[in-house]
């Protein structure tokens, strides 16, 4: 049984990390206690920010001997309230923040090996100081910490060519559950010793353990990029268009885009206008690289156009223009913060399957639900959108999403089970998604996350209340 810290455990916490490494101060660690979306305030008995992987053992060691929870955060970008803790102010937050060095890159194996307080901007730049890219992008990049990144496998932009995190980890260092060090950062091409026990960590939302740092896959720098905007009539024209593309050039980027999620950014994101003259029910942003890639998608986005599968196009002329068209797309989850409450999904299906699951699940959402109105966007040749849905008119969102959100979510979540897909693509679990995947997750698989969980955490001590059905804390005293 878990219990709150006591005054002699805060205390040695104190001595050990000092006052850059430690802290009460409820102001200060009052941003740290809301999830980027506003939906969890948690609370913490103190902050703990340690700057060495050796503090973060003993942080773990003083913790599992006093049954006291922890909740690792990175930048604290967490989509389902996974960096966030519960309401009783029991457990302590661990930011991984000041362990933020880039600690080696080698251009001759193509590694970059990054603590976990490193943002996901500051690996992208030391890889190209080293001629080098690190293919992984996503809104947040400024925020989002590489042990974030790592323990939600996050997926992103350029999932379509790179893979997500799992494809991208070649190895890992972390402070397991006891207290000790496991070290994986070795990125062997070939170990096979067994079970992949560094590998369990990815994904698994801090409930396994702190991961401290990463070995990061990097690939050649790009010599140039086509970024294109694109207005068609439906999704299944834009998968159309993809598969026109695939085999025919290096397709990095391939983001679905409909007219109602560019509308919410050109309103709620200064600086932002759309790249295109008429009016389209539906855009892709499509980024192509390699020396001739601005001549090879003008000529196949030429023939699509006269093929009727695109209505218009416009590639972007210089880099400025490129980056002005990705701002659309990666600003489209803060301009719908700031639109307001909506219920939101992240969900896969076969990639085959997306167009039509789009337009089928949201015309059976908003029939369903009287007043809803699904905006669905993202990347689709990921067969994953994120299929968000807003109720009512804006003054009564968020009444709207409180009386009917779960049920919202719920048949959503049964519409996606029914195309065996996933209710998370990529964003996690968390605490959001919690019940969702003990309602619908594969029993099997439930029961051998719940048996992991417990061998390698038998204390309950890492995460509670996150990604592991059962695992919420209950205090003693
Ligand atoms: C995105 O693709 O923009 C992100 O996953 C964020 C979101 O779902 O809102
Ligand atoms: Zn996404």
């Amino acid at each position: 049984m878990l219990r709150p810290p006591s005054d002699a455990l805060l205390g040695q916490l104190e001595a050990m990390l000092g006052p850059k490494g430690f802290t009460r101060d409820v102001e200060i660690m009052s941003p740290w206690l809301t999830d980027w979306r506003g939906r969890y305030r948690g609370a913490s008995a103190a902050l703990l920010s340690p700057a060495r992987v050796d503090e973060v053992q003993a942080i773990v060691r003083l913790c599992a001997a006093n049954d006291v929870a922890l909740v690792p955060q990175g930048g604290n970008s967490s989509m389902v309230g996974g960096a966030t803790p519960d309401g009783e102010g029991t457990s302590l937050l661990v930011s991984l923040r000041r362990l933020d060095r880039v600690r080696s890159v080698s251009a001759d194996d193509k590694l970059l090996v990054a603590e976990a307080g490193a943002t996901l901007s500051t690996v992208h730049d030391a890889a190209v100081a080293a001629g080098l890219r690190f293919p992984l992008s996503l809104g947040a990049k400024g925020s989002a910490t590489v042990g974030g990144l790592v323990s939600t496998n996050a997926g992103g932009t350029q999932v379509l060519r790179h893979g997500t995190m799992r494809s991208l980890v070649a190895g890992l260092e972390a402070v397991m559950p006891s207290g000790d060090r496991l070290d994986g950062l070795a990125a062997l091409k070939k170990d096979n010793r067994g079970y992949d026990v560094a590998r369990l960590l990815i994904g698994a939302e801090g409930t396994l353990g702190i991961v401290t740092a990463a070995a990061l896959r990097l690939v050649p720098a790009v010599g140039a990029r086509a970024v294109a905007w694109v207005g068609l009539e439906n999704p299944h024209a834009a998968m159309a268009l993809l598969r026109r593309l695939e085999g025919e050039a290096a397709v990095e980027s391939f983001e679905l885009i409909p007219a109602t999620a560019l509308a919410l950014v050109l309103t709620h994101i200064p600086g932002t206008r759309a790249p295109l003259g008429g009016e389209h029910d539906w855009h892709v942003l499509i980024e192509v690289v390699g020396s001739r890639s601005a001549d090879e998608l003008r000529e196949h986005l030429a023939i699509a156009a006269a093929d009727g599968v695109i209505a218009d196009a416009t590639l972007a002329a210089n880099e400025a223009q490129a980056e002005a068209f990705w701002k659309l797309r990666d600003t489209i989850s803060e301009a719908e913060r700031i639109a307001g409450p909506a219920a939101k999904h992240d969900v896969s299906v076969p990639v085959a399957a997306m167009p039509r699951f789009i337009v089928d699940a949201a015309a059976a959402t908003e029939t369903r639900f009287a007043g809803a109105r699904v905006i669905a966007f993202g990347h689709l040749g990921d067969g994953n959108v994120h299929f968000n849905v807003r109720g009512l008119a804006d003054a009564d969102a968020g009444r709207w999403l409180r009386d009917t959100g779960a049920e919202v979510t719920r048949f959503v979540h049964d519409l996606v089970m029914a195309e065996g897909g996933s209710i998370s693509a990529e964003h996690g679990i968390g605490q959001l998604k919690l019940a969702e995947l003990e309602r619908t997750g594969d029993p099997v698989r439930l029961a051998a996350q719940i048996a992991i969980k417990r061998a390698l955490d038998p204390r309950g001590i890492m995460n509670p209340g996150k990604l592991v059905p059962g695992t919420s804390i209950v205090v003693g005293l």
